[in-house]
């Protein structure tokens, strides 16, 4: 099979961390089809040397295994073309048309790295130009809009050059292997499923923090902030994957179907649970631990008095028969004190207590994301008698773990997520991404957070600060200790 993958935004940033050196390990493991180009597109006036020459030296900046050799790179470089484009322009479109046409490839991968305010634009030109075929695949980098009004705009857009099989949105979480391990222990094996529900889950811990600050991203971040950064999408990607009924069967379409009803199950919200049951916070100056850190408001790119939020924290619920009154509690930010992403899910207590228990005792299984991916099974064993322990002491239960660690089993160069992603863009295999209607759910259910947010601020009430290093504000602990849970770093 043959593919010709256009990628907009040919220099930037994306294209540069994650895209070409994901495309590279495609290659390196001989999972690319073998008859590929990938065309570079920007602004920037390069011919394919120059393009091949600017890539090389910033593959030679990669640390270890990842790192080409010279070898391995002369024969990835042989895939690479470079076209200049200025993306307003239809005669720049004829010429990427000429040169695709020069050969016609089984599959055309049009990859839209660039700013989404471009996103109709491009998509409008591709189609005037001749370029969307039944051939050509479009993928779409997040944010797709700022709400839901600009999410449909751009929907509405894309879905009037393309046909929505053709549309491959991204949520880079899915494509982690430790995203896809929990949907195949959810549905590749039964044990757990009679346990997945109300009856015996107490509550649901969903934790994507992260140790960086806002890094060379200030301006973009300060007009985004968390909740569209993170919980619009992959937090609530998460949530779906979790919460979600067993699909018929792997096919995209059965699958989105059963994320679509979680999303569309989730709790409205009233002014009463947004202002109880949602926290936003941002960052100050750091604890002991990020001495010298800077303030959110002092990051490059961040308007002065700035209240974009950098951590949400809030409690939600879906009303359906599976999962009604269990709290699902999502938590996200930067600077926090350490990288670690996890979902725990905490079963409840046994109904009558023979042992003598920890306090607040109970089993919970959390699956670990990253840095590590693995499960971990909490339970509890019998306590170990010593001799001359009182036989009330000797009666105490121990907490132990199954552990599972899937690095150590499967080895830890798995493929990564855009490796995965950009591989099943190729062969046309949806099920990793996000299908609009999921997209307007997710925005609807976000937006009166953000209206309450917008009211707040003009009431001069803004993000609550924390210390970067710290795990957010005090008001997150508070916020699960209502209802007798805590984090899992509290326990
Ligand atoms: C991106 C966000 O989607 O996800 C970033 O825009 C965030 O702000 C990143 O840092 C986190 O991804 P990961 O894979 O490092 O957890």
């Amino acid at each position: 099979m043959s593919f010709d993958l256009v990628l907009f935004g040919g220099t930037g940033d994306l294209a540069w961390r994650k895209l070409l050196p994901a495309l590279f390990q495609a290659f390196r493991h001989g999972s690319l089809p073998p008859q590929g180009r990938i065309i570079g597109v920007a602004r920037d006036a390069l011919s394919d040397g120059d393009y091949r020459a600017l890539i090389a030296r910033r593959f030679a900046d990669v640390e270890g295994e990842k790192r080409p050799s010279d070898e391995e790179f002369e024969r990835f470089a042989a895939l690479l073309q470079y076209q200049r484009m200025d993306l307003s322009q239809p005669e720049d479109y004829a010429l990427l048309a000429r040169r695709l046409h020069e050969r016609h490839a089984d599959t055309v991968v049009m990859y839209l790295a660039t700013a989404p305010a471009l996103f109709t634009t491009v998509c409008e030109q591709l189609g005037a130009a001749g370029l969307a075929t039944p051939a050509t695949r479009v993928v779409l980098e997040k944010p797709l809009g700022h709400d839901l009004a600009s999410n449909r705009a751009i929907n509405a857009a894309v879905r009037s050059v393309f046909d929505e099989r053709q549309i491959f949105r991204i949520d880079h979480y899915l494509g982690k292997p430790s995203v896809q391990n929990l949907l195949a222990l959810r549905f590749g094996n039964a044990l757990f499923e009679p346990l997945w529900r109300r009856e015996t889950v107490a509550s649901i811990e969903i934790t994507m923090a992260e140790q960086l600050g806002v890094e060379q991203r200030g301006a973009f971040y300060d007009q985004t902030g968390a909740l569209r950064d993170m919980v619009q999408n992959h937090a609530l990607q998460l949530l779906c994957a979790i919460a979600m009924e067993p699909p018929i069967n792997a096919h995209a379409d059965a699958i989105r179907d059963e994320k679509l009803k979680v999303l569309r199950s989730l709790s409205t919200w009233t002014p009463a649970t947004l202002l109880r049951d949602v926290v936003r916070g941002q960052y100050s100056t750091g604890t002991t631990a990020c001495e010298g850190v800077r303030a959110y408001a002092d990051e490059d790119g961040v308007a002065p008095g700035s209240t974009t939020e950098t951590f949400v924290a809030l409690r939600t619920e879906i009303a359906n028969w599976r999962w009604a009154g269990v709290p699902f509690y999502i938590r996200t930010g930067k600077r926090l004190a350490a990288r670690e992403a996890h979902i725990a899910i905490n079963f409840r207590p046994t109904p009558h207590a023979i042992y003598r228990t920890p306090l607040g005792a109970a089993n919970r299984l959390v699956i670990h994301l990253q840095p590590r991916d693995g499960l971990a099974l909490h339970l509890f064993a019998a306590g170990q008698e010593k001799r001359g322990m009182r036989i009330s002491e000797a009666q105490a239960l121990a907490p132990v773990q199954l552990d599972l660690d899937f690095d150590q089993r499967f080895g830890s160069q798995r493929v990564g997520a855009y490796e995965r992603l950009l591989l099943d863009v190729i062969a046309g295999r949806l099920n990793l991404f996000v299908r609009a209607d999921e997209q307007e759910a997710a925005w609807h259910w976000v937006e009166p957070i953000m209206q309450a947010w917008a009211e707040q601020d003009a009431r001069g009430e803004g993000p609550r600060p924390y210390a970067a290093g710290s795990w957010g504000p005090s008001a997150a602990s508070a916020l699960v200790a209502r209802e007798g849970h805590t984090w899992m770093e509290e326990c």
